[in-house]
């Protein structure tokens, strides 16, 4: 079996470039290297308030913008989380083993938690319970994520191994993949916190599926500094994060960028650079996710046979955790259960 990689995205309204930059640009580079699964994660999306009309709407989108990005439905396993039952299935048996403090050490559930007063769900305590779920039903080696996974993905690996200790070797030991340019994108109006779908300003960041006027009207108006040598340099929060974009989205390397900049008289300049930079990047991406659009049934199509192919593993995995756990098999008994039976 070669070495798999399993990803996912909320569908959560609007990707933007912090999203294609931390995880779906990494995806598309390991379809060689790896057996491939991308999931839309919608039931994760249920842990915030949501909107019931929209969030079909967005799972579509979300799985068409994976096309566009490049994600090939020859060679990566494309599907919707809520289409297969064992995810929420391994959730609760993954719940039964992890302890309760374990999540509330969380930061992105103290930080959400905080943003909605008394109205928390257990879901959102239970988000990355979740996720280890998604992503250990796949025997997965690497998860290519954004830097603010990092702690969602050491829980998994800790729930993974504390359900071997307790129960026999049953979960392969994922490791995250997470790119040192692009993996933590800021907000365009304040350097210091991540570009984030749920920041109420639209403004703060660029959507994947912007047009070319909003773009350049934001970046137009977006945070910078008042020194006017353009470098990178770790004091300057906004810069930095310009610099990076530009850099990324532009295929440059550091030298080059440095170079470019050199040349010019100061931000107006560069935003000039980078506003060219990025529209160009993003226009392949939103025509080809035009396309697709325009072709609902060959969408429909890729889900339906990922699904197939997931669920197939999923499975799988999911009778082996049920049989360490000693549930009694739809398909047969543990092996030994006479010998427990009360005399
Ligand atoms: P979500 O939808 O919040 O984020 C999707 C991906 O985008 C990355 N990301 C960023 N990267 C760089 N800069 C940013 N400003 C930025 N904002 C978001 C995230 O790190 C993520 O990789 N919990 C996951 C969804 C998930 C998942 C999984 C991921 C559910 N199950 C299994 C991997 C494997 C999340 O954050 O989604």
């Amino acid at each position: 079996m070669g070495k798999r990689v399993l990803s996912g995205v909320q569908p959560t309204g609007n990707l933007h470039i912090g999203n294609y930059l931390g995880a779906i640009r990494n995806w598309v580079e390991t379809q060689g290297e790896y057996e491939t699964f991308f999931c839309v994660v919608d039931l994760h999306a249920l842990t915030v308030p949501h909107d019931p009309q929209l969030l079909a709407v967005h799972t579509r989108t979300t799985a068409a913008l994976y096309l566009a990005c490049g994600i090939d439905p020859q060679r990566s396993t494309i599907f919707v989380q809520s289409h297969i039952p064992a995810h929420a299935e391994l959730a609760w048996l993954l719940n039964c083993i992890t302890p309760l403090n374990w999540l509330e050490r969380m930061i992105q559930f103290k930080e959400k938690a905080i943003k909605q007063g008394e109205n928390v769900g257990v879901g959102l305590l239970d988000y990355p319970v979740l996720m280890a779920a998604d992503i250990l039903l796949y025997d997965t080696d690497r998860v290519p994520v954004g830097e603010d996974q990092k702690q969602h993905l050491e829980l998994t690996r800790d729930i993974a191994r504390r359900f071997n200790d307790q129960f026999g070797e049953t979960f392969k030991i994922p490791e995250p993949l997470i790119r040192a340019e692009g993996a933590r994108v800021m907000s365009l109006q304040d350097g210091t916190v991540k570009m984030s779908k749920s920041d109420p300003s639209d403004m703060s960041r660029i959507n994947l599926l912007d047009d070319p006027d909003t773009i350049a009207k934001k970046i137009k108006r977006c945070k910078t500094d008042a020194i006017r040598e353009i470098t990178y340099d770790p004091h300057r929060p906004e810069a930095m994060n310009l610099l990076t974009l530009y850099q990324v989205l532009g295929n440059k390397t550091r030298e080059e960028v440095e170079k470019d900049c050199s040349q010019m008289r100061g931000w107006g300049d560069f935003k000039t650079a980078l506003t060219e930079v990025v529209i160009s990047h993003l226009a392949p991406i939103q025509q080809k996710y035009k396309e697709v659009m325009k072709e609902q049934g060959y969408l429909e199509e890729i889900i339906r046979s990922g699904t197939a192919k997931a669920e197939a593993v999923a499975s799988h995995t999911l009778a082996r955790v049920k049989q360490a756990l000693g549930l009694w098999l739809k398909a047969g008994h543990p092996a030994s259960w006479e010998q427990f039976l009360p005399t």
